[in-house]
């Protein structure tokens, strides 16, 4: 090559490097259908960042992470892979700017959650507050005591985010104290190894956690509590009307008080410009609850009916999911072979990489 090509070369390196898009690792564990709280939770706010076209996003479905706590469901997990891809098809994932894989077919993310092992301390993991939360929910399924499995999985969500160089991680709050736990692996790694991986960085959507329709702070599958993006007209319309209102309204003219009915909270969510009306009326007692639920139950119908129509599209080729799956995780298995090069030169574990691949 004549001096010339070089530094042509080298403006070329330069570039691609300005020009590499900020890289996402997100993702979610297969245990069951997406909900409206995931939606304004994360998805949205991933969609957003998928758009925006400066970023690369890899979305991975957690299969491993998922048989921490169902271990003794297989079928439950395998069966959900597929549900959750749909789910994110639904909403706006676009596989053709972001990749969608499985995680179990990411080795290095198995090698990785090893060496990183030995960087945690059990009392540290003891003390992450989403791993302490979920261990007391869990009583029936790990009595006592918890797995090793179930204890150390925030390392291998760290193995997940840094296998793919993941510099950004848009989750939901409740994710907080895994990305912390992963900022606290990369810093010791990169201590000890040298400067190799990246630290990344949560990101929130400006919305808060999504309550369910009984009330209760959290939305989810085992509350009993959740709209699922993809339920039909019909079971929204059920939910909808089993809603937690004001206690205190009995006859339908008494005085509202929208601020403790749940229904009133899921107009905001859904029609912000509506919701001060909504709010006039029921307190002057003028809109009857019955009234109110169904045009809630229309509102949210007409919301999702995109999504429903995207996911009809899928479900009638499954081929095409898998198709999306299998090119998304030959892609993310390439970019975590380049990661666990440099982790394994780091580590002194590079032996004789010239003659076995
Ligand atoms: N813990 C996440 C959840 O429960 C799923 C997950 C696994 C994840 N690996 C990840 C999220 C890596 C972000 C990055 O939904």
């Amino acid at each position: 090559m004549e001096g010339g090509d070089v530094s042509l070369f080298q403006i070329s390196i330069k570039k691609k490097m300005a020009e590499r898009k900020k890289r996402i690792v997100t993702g979610d564990r297969p245990t069951g259908r997406l909900h409206i709280g995931h939606y304004f939770g994360s998805l949205k706010k991933r969609v957003e960042m998928q758009n925006s076209g400066e970023y690369d996003p890899y979305i991975l479905i957690a299969d491993v992470q998922a048989l921490t706590d169902n271990f003794n469901n297989p079928d439950k997990v395998r069966k959900n892979v597929r549900e959750v891809v749909m789910d994110y098809l639904s909403v706006g994932i676009d596989p053709k700017k972001s990749t969608i894989y499985i995680q179990s077919m990411i080795p290095e993310v198995a090698e990785l959650t090893v060496f990183y092992s030995n960087l945690v301390t059990i009392a540290r993991l003891q003390r992450n507050p989403t791993v302490k939360t979920e261990i007391t929910q869990k009583k029936e399924l790990f009595g006592e005591s918890v797995t090793y499995g179930f204890l150390g999985y925030p390392v291998s969500q760290a193995a997940d985010i840094t296998a793919l160089a993941g510099e950004f991680v848009p989750v939901g709050e409740d994710q907080q104290p895994l990305i912390e736990q992963c900022k606290e692996i990369v810093r010791k790694f990169n201590s000890i190894y040298g400067e190799v991986l990246v630290e990344p960085e949560i990101v929130l959507s400006e919305g808060k956690r999504i309550k369910g329709l009984d009330g209760n702070e959290k939305m989810g599958k085992s509350l009993g509590n959740a709209i699922y993006l993809s339920d039909t007209p019909e079971e929204i319309s059920k939910k909808v009307m089993s809603a937690v209102t004001d206690p205190a309204r009995i006859k339908k003219d008494d005085p509202g008080h929208p601020d403790v009915c749940m229904v009133a909270y899921y107009h905001k969510l859904f029609q912000e410009d509506q919701y001060e009306q909504v709010c006039k009326e029921c307190k002057a007692g003028s809109r009857g609850c019955v009234a109110c639920k169904k045009e809630l139950a229309q509102v949210i119908t007409d919301y999702l009916a995109p999504m429903r129509k995207i996911r009809a599209y899928y479900e009638e080729r499954p081929e095409e999911v898998d198709k999306i799956l299998i090119e998304g995780t030959k892609k993310a298995q390439e970019t975590a072979k380049e990661v666990m090069k440099q982790v394994k030169k780091a580590m002194k574990l590079d032996y004789f990489s010239d003659e076995i691949k």
